[in-house]
């Protein structure tokens, strides 16, 4: 089953996030992760499994991953089963920062619309979206993440197969 992790990233935190969901994954599928401006939409023909992740900016996702998934074409996921990441602030953080909490209960997070978008070019959902949590804007991850990170991956290689 070859998956691709592919991901934005700005501070490096979202990479290795994707680093080890595909490590989770790899542990029995075919899987690489690849930086976002790596890889080009067509590339993701007759994948298996397409997972994408972003940093969650402005309450969306990152420009570029907007960009790659405009410019994937219609057919090309139609038989791909696909999953959404983000990596975010918690909510101690963005309480911190009044502004943004408001924003954040109307806007969420970057995962989810990743996820949407991702049906809507046909795409199959196979996990609810997900977030991993940053303790700043440029990091770290905060502790256990990598963790949820591998077993997120191992969880999507057994809903590919289920
Ligand atoms: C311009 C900018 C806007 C951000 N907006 C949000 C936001 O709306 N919600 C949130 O949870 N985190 C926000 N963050 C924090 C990012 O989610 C955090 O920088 C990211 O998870 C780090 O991932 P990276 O190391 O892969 O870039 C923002 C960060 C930047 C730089």
């Amino acid at each position: 089953m070859k998956a691709l992790v592919i991901y934005d990233s700005q501070f490096g935190n979202t990479k290795k996030i994707a680093q080890t969901i595909a490590e989770g994954y790899s542990s029995e599928g075919e899987v690489e992760a690849r930086h976002i401006g790596d890889v080009q939409p067509d590339e993701l023909r007759g994948l298996s499994v397409l997972i994408l992740g972003s940093p969650t900016q402005r309450f969306r996702p990152t420009e570029g991953t907007n960009d790659f998934i405009k410019a994937i074409e219609r057919d090309v996921l139609s038989n791909t089963k696909v999953a959404a990441f983000d990596t975010r602030l918690t909510e101690e953080e963005i309480e911190k920062t009044g502004i943004l909490a408001f924003f954040v209960r109307i806007f969420d997070y970057a995962a989810k619309p990743i996820g949407d978008r991702l049906v809507k070019k046909g795409g199959e959902l196979i996990l609810p979206p997900e977030g991993f949590y940053v303790g700043g804007i440029e990091g770290p991850l905060l502790e256990g993440e990598l963790d949820r990170a591998r077993s997120w991956g191992e969880e999507i290689l057994h809903a590919a197969q289920g």
